[in-house]
């Protein structure tokens, strides 16, 4: 309690003393009555894991910090995890209130939020939990039940094309990222009963290093050649992974006839859903994410501990890290529109020549 008091007294003096010096980069003002102004930095990971990071959350958060009328920097570290800490460095030195990060790695990012707290910023861990970190808040989704959504929908698409016994690939994320174990938790508990009572066989289970979308492709063409083709599913942990594993299927003519699930409603994921390559995919609002992590900064800057109502376990530190989890939402075929109608994606992205008619189609208009 009284390290908190501290931390937020420092928290003042660093921000009105650095904000005179470094100017007004991004819109904002003043916080009214608190005597602090916020400015907001934000490390996204990458820009090639998924589109999801440069076309979706620096939109939203960019929009969230508008409307709230504070100063923000929003950069991202393109999968460098050096380049990671450079930019938290400098962000710091500018003289930012509250650094909101998506780890590469818990070990960087927990060096990151350390460093940060050390120097009187408040943090907050953004879509990824730091195992053994120290953020004030973990912003994400219900990322088990993300899971879940992945091993229902590879369940439905199989007993939709009426597979007897089937074969199940497992493409699952990064082993550094804790999502990633999060979303296997999730799919497991679904799919490993059916494996258990021989009702499918796990005919493959690699994780791809760093989510790397080519990487997924060499691991998949080697899952198919392993098994000499007898893979009739494929649970691929995200929309990226899944159409590295379409590409392979194309290759091979099976695409269409082996579902495949993804994450997170990126155009090129939906536009697979509507050709009849991939099987569903995992909608995730990010408006709500970015929104629900712009008004904790916000509040951090001001120096409010705002009450979520919720804590996760930090199953290294054994922390209660109180967090905003959100709802995520399975997309199938018919639904690609909900996608659309949302604002998340514009219907010129998803319907592009080529797949016109397949928008019209899906009723798209
Ligand atoms: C995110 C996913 C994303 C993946 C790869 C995960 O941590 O929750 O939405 O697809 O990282 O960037």
């Amino acid at each position: 309690m009284r390290k908190g008091l501290l931390t937020f007294a420092t928290v003042g003096l660093l921000a009105t003393g650095s904000l005179a010096a470094c100017g007004d980069d991004s819109g904002g003002n003043d916080q009214a009555g608190s005597g602090q102004t916020a400015k907001i930095g934000v490390i996204l990971p990458d820009s090639k894991s998924s589109a999801r990071w440069e076309g979706a959350d620096r939109k939203f958060l960019e929009e969230a910090f508008k409307a709230a009328d504070v100063q923000y920097d929003i950069q991202n570290a393109q999968g460098d995890k050096t380049q990671f800490q450079t930019i938290a460095d400098q962000m710091i030195t500018s003289g930012v209130t509250v650094l909101m990060i998506v780890n590469l790695d818990s070990g960087t990012g927990k060096a990151v939020l350390d460093k940060a707290k050390s120097q009187g910023v408040a943090t907050i861990d953004y879509d990824r939990l730091t195992l053994g970190g120290s953020a004030e808040y973990y912003v994400s989704f219900d990322n088990v039940a993300v899971g879940k959504l992945q091993g229902e929908g590879l369940v439905k698409c199989l007993t939709d094309k009426n597979v007897k016994s089937p074969a199940v690939a497992y493409l699952n994320g990064s082993p550094t990222d804790n999502n990633a174990t999060l979303f296997k938790s999730g799919y497991d508990s679904v799919l490993k009963p059916k494996f258990d009572s021989k009702e499918y066989t796990k005919a493959a289970d690699d994780a791809v290093p760093d989510w790397d979308n080519a990487q997924a492709a060499t691991i998949f063409e080697q899952q198919l050649t392993k098994t000499g083709g007898k893979i009739d599913g494929v649970l691929a942990a995200n929309d990226g992974l899944g159409n590295a594993a379409i590409s392979i299927l194309k290759k091979n003519k099976l695409n269409g006839r082996v579902p495949v699930t993804g994450q997170d409603a990126t155009p090129e994921g939906l536009q697979n859903i509507l050709a009849g390559d991939q099987c569903m995919t995992v909608y995730k609002a990010v408006k709500e994410e970015a929104k629900a992590a712009s008004d904790l900064a916000i509040g951090l800057a001001k120096g409010e501990r705002k009450e979520t109502g919720q804590t996760v376990k930090d199953p290294e530190g054994g922390r209660d890290v109180p967090s905003v989890l959100l709802t995520p939402k399975a997309i199938y075929k018919e639904t690609v529109k909900d996608v659309i109608a949302d604002g998340y994606v514009t219907k010129d992205e998803v319907c592009t020549e080529a797949y016109a008619k397949l928008c019209t189609d899906a009723g798209i208009s």
